[in-house]
């Protein structure tokens, strides 16, 4: 049918808070263009309350059966001694729909320069892809006991292969430039990575290609970010670095994020977590929610004029100054999404008035 099915996972502590922001918006942008139905779930630590799992099998039916999973975030002191963890869920979930790449954005317009903690920084917009479904988070053996503790950091070729391939097609459209980022001057699994990523490369003749090992990477994020179009790298490796690119731009309250598989749902998520120290306060920044939206009706389905209206409301608001403490101001999270919100609404009005 036509209605778009997305499953809708608030989460915990400050997930539910961006959640309605994010929704509030996406009714805006929807009205009289794009019909949807939601599916809310409990997910995370709302899943373990509700009925003793943080991916409870009702939530991870509805978002098989969806055509998009918007998630918010998990986890938190509350459930960091169960026996299960909210983190759990959410790598569950990322295995059970094999969502292999996670694409997660780092851009600094000019207008944005201003929020960005380095002096003088040039324009930035560079993507990181993030395996994300493998690695030393899901590597056998896994152990632990009173004296000793394993994680294993494990790739295969074919998980390599298909996420370096969701980069170099990212590249293609983009400026055409790959940095793979890995510690091959120490571990096993970055070796094969080049291997491997080398022979991807070679069926992208208009991308150039190179490589980083990951603590220079981490040091040129700071020092020359404009750099960088596409990054590709291991999943915990991603993990960090982009909790440090996000936080380049001013907040890592502002970014989303992508997880795609070959087939079935996408799902949209802020990089961040649930950010315990400031829930209930009201004062969460909404962005990274109401970005991730927008990054879902761009590439769930297929409507990039209402995510451009969504990110044009989201520009007009930033560079108005209307922004959450940790992008240095006062606004509460309501405040920045019905300015969000009003943006979007005086830009259609002006455009219905000028094409009448
Ligand atoms: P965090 O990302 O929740 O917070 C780190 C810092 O950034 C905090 O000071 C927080 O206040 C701030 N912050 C994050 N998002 C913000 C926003 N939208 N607006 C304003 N400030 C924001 O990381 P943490 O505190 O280490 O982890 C808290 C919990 O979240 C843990 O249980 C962790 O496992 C979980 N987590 C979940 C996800 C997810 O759901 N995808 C991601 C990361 C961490
Ligand atoms: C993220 C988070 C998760 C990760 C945690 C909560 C399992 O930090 O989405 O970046 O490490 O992938
Ligand atoms: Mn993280």
């Amino acid at each position: 049918d036509q209605i778009a099915k997305i499953t809708v996972l608030p989460g915990d502590y400050i997930g539910p808070e961006i959640m309605k922001a994010g929704l509030a918006v996406l009714k805006t942008v929807s009205e009289d263009e794009f019909a949807y139905q939601i599916d809310e779930r409990p997910f995370g630590g709302a899943g373990i309350d509700e009925t003793g799992d943080p991916l409870p099998e009702a939530t991870l039916a509805s978002a098989k059966a969806s055509d998009a999973v918007l998630l918010a975030a998990i986890g938190g002191p509350k459930w960091d001694r169960a026996i299960k963890r909210p983190e759990k869920g959410l790598l569950e979930i990322r295995q059970k729909l094999n969502l292999f790449a996670n694409i997660r954005p780092t851009s600094i317009s000019r207008a944005m320069q201003k929020y960005s903690p380095i002096k003088q920084v040039e324009p930035v917009d560079f993507v990181i892809v993030r395996e994300l479904t493998s690695g030393i988070y899901f590597g056998q053996p896994r152990e632990i006991d009173d004296y000793r503790a394993i994680d294993t950091m494990h790739y295969t070729v074919d998980e390599i292969r298909r996420v370096a391939q969701v980069a170099f097609e990212m590249a293609e459209k983009r400026r055409q430039h790959v940095t793979m980022v890995d510690k091959a001057n120490v571990l096993a699994t970055s070796n094969l990575w080049r291997r491997v990523v080398e022979d991807v490369s070679a069926d992208y003749p208009d991308v150039t290609y190179d490589t980083s090992y990951v603590d220079a990477a981490a040091m040129k994020i700071i020092s020359a970010p404009e750099q960088f179009d596409v990054i590709l790298t291991e999943n915990m490796f991603g993990d960090i670095l982009s909790d440090e690119s996000a936080e380049i731009t001013g907040s890592l309250g502002t970014i989303p994020s992508m997880s795609r598989g070959t087939t079935g749902p996408a799902l949209y998520e802020p990089i961040h977590g649930s950010a315990p120290d400031i829930a209930g306060k009201g004062i969460a920044n909404p962005l990274s929610m109401i970005n991730s939206v927008a990054m879902m009706l761009r590439h769930s389905f297929d409507r990039p004029d209402l995510a451009d209206e969504i990110a044009k409301g989201v520009d007009a608001v930033i560079e108005s100054g209307i922004v959450t403490p940790d992008l240095g101001g006062q606004a509460t999270t309501d405040q920045v999404t019905s300015a969000i919100i009003n943006q979007i609404c005086e830009r259609r009005n002006a455009y219905v008035e000028n094409n009448v």
